[in-house]
């Protein structure tokens, strides 16, 4: 069934996310022939009344200069509109598909239908209702039907359990591919591969060398125009719960039995469910200083922008290794990475000189890399040491290899369906039971973030904190990205 009509459908089609990202994505996977435009049609679906050329209008200028090109796409495009959650606009939509998988289907021809759903998750029950009752595939002509979602799924535990038991009722999860773009990204794609294909980190890889894991998500700016949006979620709920804690579960896993997605979302779900709760004085909060004087944020919000919270896996591998998340807008830089710190030499003869730990650092982004800080002989005359490193940046090593974007990655995952890197109903639960006590406390009005000052590291309360649960920095060494 991986071949004949495939129909996507992007709900949403007039939104943000839609123009700067879904369409996009969509672009770059056809122009690299992914897309076969004898197969394939995209349909855009929103509220708006507007034709098939004012939707392509409004996209064109997002998708790149190769005008020739992008014409042909757009023309791959046609727009429904109609509401989310009435059975008309619905009832049209399946029959503007089904008229293209009459006039596209030869002799093995199917009925593909991927729907995308870039819209508020207040309006996925609904929408999945509809698409169920109007809009599924012809089962005389094979083929699958799937759903793609994406964050936020709900606020705490109980609205996110709530949310995938209406969508569980109308859709298998083989079904529906829950979105993280984290899980789109190279380096994270690359963790499995790192970890299990290499000789070098499997014995090291526990408690008894790593003392500490730190997973960092910075930006420099700030909330800009999605105050509102932000503020009823905050950087918890943004980027730690979701984002951080995927990063985390590729970085702590056992080995999976195989590498079906299943065996691998096994194992995901595993350490997450080892996670210990999150102790009192064991996180830091704060919100940058301006962040209330957004209009579309309320005077009183004690949201935060900025948190760093430290996990425990309660397992035979990372007893007593903290797993510090750290995640922040309006920071000093922007940056995402991975940096796990290795203990102490035993019995260290260079301890008089040495600068620093070994420190194993995947950057995410920008610039792709990873590096090993390691101390050498700094070379010379003299005998001392200096801390050096061994760099793999990316765009060095593979110059001119092109690195996809996330959603160009997941997309075609989705229609090729391979749900690995996609989060898994069970996952998603455990990852709303580590955050929900904490969150419970936030949206109380227990917390008080602690300012800070935009474009800053963040509170000094972090850093505090790192030291505190064994986080050594190396002073006097800044890792140089290497340049062409
Ligand atoms: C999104 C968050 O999920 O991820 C945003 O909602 C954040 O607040 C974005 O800016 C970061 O993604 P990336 O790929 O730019 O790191």
């Amino acid at each position: 069934s991986e071949s004949g009509c495939l129909s996507i459908i992007v709900l949403g089609a007039s939104g943000d996310l839609a123009k700067k990202k879904t369409f996009p994505a969509l672009y770059h996977l056809y122009r690299q022939g992914f897309l076969d435009s004898n197969e394939v049609h995209i349909f855009g679906y929103a509220r708006t009344k507007i034709s098939d050329d004012d939707l392509r209008d409004r996209i064109r200028g997002y998708l790149g200069k190769d005008a020739e090109h992008v014409s042909k796409f757009l023309q791959l495009i046609k727009y429904v509109s109609g509401s989310y959650d009435s059975e008309d606009g619905f009832q049209l939509l399946d029959k503007e598909i089904s008229q293209h998988e009459e006039s596209k289907n030869s002799a093995e021809g199917s009925s593909r239908r991927l729907f995308y759903l870039a819209l508020p998750p207040s309006v996925y029950p609904p929408v999945c209702r509809m698409i169920k009752k109007c809009c599924m595939n012809n089962s005389d002509l094979g083929g699958w039907t799937r759903i793609v979602i994406e964050k936020p799924f709900g606020k705490d535990l109980e609205s996110a359990e709530n949310l995938s038991a209406q969508i569980g009722e109308l859709f298998e999860e083989a079904q529906l591919y829950r979105i993280d773009h984290y899980l789109g990204k190279e380096l994270v794609q690359n963790l499995l591969v790192l970890r299990f294909a290499n000789r070098f980190f499997l014995p090291l890889w526990n408690r008894d060398n790593i003392a500490n894991v730190q997973i960092v998500f910075r930006e420099d700016f700030g909330t800009e125009g999605r105050g509102g949006y932000f503020d009823e979620y905050g950087i918890i709920r943004d980027i730690i719960q979701n984002h951080l804690l995927q990063v985390l579960c590729l970085v702590a896993m056992e080995k999976p039995v195989s590498l079906k997605p299943e065996h691998i979302r096994d194992e995901k779900v595993k350490v997450l469910q080892s996670v210990l709760p999150i102790q009192d004085n064991e996180f830091v909060l704060g919100q940058y200083e301006g962040y209330r004087d957004d209009p579309t944020v309320p005077d009183q919000s004690n949201t935060p922008t900025f948190a760093t919270v430290v996990l425990r896996i309660h397992n035979e591998r990372w007893e007593g290794v903290p797993f510090i998340l750290k995640a922040g807008k309006a920071l000093n830089s922007r940056k995402a990475e991975i940096r796990v710190q290795f203990k102490d030499v035993p019995g260290d003869i260079f301890k008089c000189q040495k600068q620093g730990r070994n420190e194993f650092v995947i950057r995410l982004q920008p610039l792709e890399a990873m590096y090993m800080k390691l101390t050498v002989k700094q070379p010379g005359l003299e005998m001392s040491t200096v801390q050096s490193e061994l760099d793999l940046s990316y765009m060095q090593r593979y110059q001119g290899v092109p690195i996809p974007e996330a959603y160009e990655r997941l997309i075609l995952d989705t229609i090729r369906g391979d749900q690995q890197h996609f989060v898994r109903r069970d996952e998603l639960k455990a990852a709303w039971e580590i955050f929900t006590p904490l969150l419970h406390r936030i949206d109380n009005g227990e917390m008080k973030p602690k300012e800070y000052q935009p474009g800053s590291r963040g509170p000094v309360e972090a850093d505090e904190l790192l030291a505190k649960v064994g986080y050594v920095q190396t002073h006097g060494y800044i890792w140089i990205p290497p340049t062409l």
